[in-house]
């Protein structure tokens, strides 16, 4: 039996990839903002500081697994997207380096098939990795207009951040790898069909209907491959990888970009 944690575990993508590991027979210690082991709200530092003190406490032995999968969607409030969606994902990262050394444990970052795409969030991108917070955080508030540039900066940072530390990382025994889903049936996404002004719901529409596979994931199919990276046995030699599980988006508007 393995230890796992993983945040955003209340629900969506996060949840099923609890369900998968229990379902092996592994402890998974949860942290959410409510129904989780540790209820943390990863937008504030104090919420980041009880999510990884708690996790410390908990599997003090060691992790062989951790997937920050928690997140929010484009149209949430741009400081608090940059802090849920990056800062988040990655000082909890780095506050869990020594657990998961113990157990040459394995990190799956949650990207999106929007990393690579172009909304012009560069520049937000940069600030992002290069950790300048107050900057990034007054770039999110500017380029928020634009649908989806502050998500996708947030998302594209997470796959550079995995890319620029993966080789120390790997000297400790930690691999670290990432998936990037595309539109998956979660809250994230119905809730903005349902609750969404027309124009977006209209939007994410026609958005499904150009996926090659002509469907939006489930919750279970990103989970899957998230199961696979965490899994030394089967993917022991993934360092460093960013998985696209998006139904061919990627593939059919980057054909020659790998
Ligand atoms: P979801 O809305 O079903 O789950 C997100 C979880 O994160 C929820 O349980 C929520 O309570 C938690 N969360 C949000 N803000 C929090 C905070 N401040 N503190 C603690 N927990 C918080 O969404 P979904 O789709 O499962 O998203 C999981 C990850 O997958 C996110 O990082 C998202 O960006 C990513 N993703 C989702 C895609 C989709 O189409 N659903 C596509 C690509 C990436």
């Amino acid at each position: 039996m393995s230890v796992y944690a993983v945040t955003g575990a209340a629900s969506g993508i996060g949840e099923a990839v609890c369900t998968i590991l229990r379902t092996a027979g592994h402890e998974v210690i949860t942290v959410d903002q409510r129904d989780a082991d540790i209820v943390a709200d990863l937008s504030t530092a104090e919420g980041v500081a009880v999510a990884v003190a708690g996790l410390c406490e908990r599997a003090a032995d060691g992790l062989d697994g951790y997937v920050p999968c928690a997140g929010v969607g484009p149209n949430f409030e741009p400081t608090k997207l940059v802090r849920i969606n990056y800062y988040a994902v990655i000082d909890t990262v780095v506050g869990l380096r020594d657990l998961l050394a113990k157990r040459r444990g394995r990190v799956v970052l949650v990207s999106s098939n929007s990393a690579p795409m172009d909304f012009q969030n560069e520049a937000l991108a940069v600030a992002l990795l290069e950790s300048d917070r107050a900057v990034a955080e007054a770039l999110a508030v500017e380029s928020h207009k634009v649908l989806s540039a502050v998500y996708g900066a947030t998302k594209r940072a997470l796959a550079r951040w995995m890319r620029h530390n993966c080789a120390d990382w790997a000297q400790d025994g930690i691999c670290i790898n990432a998936v990037a889903p595309g539109m998956t049936r979660t809250p994230l996404v119905t809730d903005e069909m349902q609750g969404g002004t027309e124009a977006l719901q209209k939007a994410l529409l026609e958005f499904e209907q150009s996926i090659p596979l002509r469907c939006m994931a489930e919750p279970s199919q990103i989970a899957t491959v998230v199961d696979f990276l965490l899994d030394g046995e089967r993917s022991g030699y993934c360092c460093g990888s960013l998985l696209f599980v998006d139904g061919g988006i990627d593939a059919q508007s980057r054909p020659n970009e790998f």
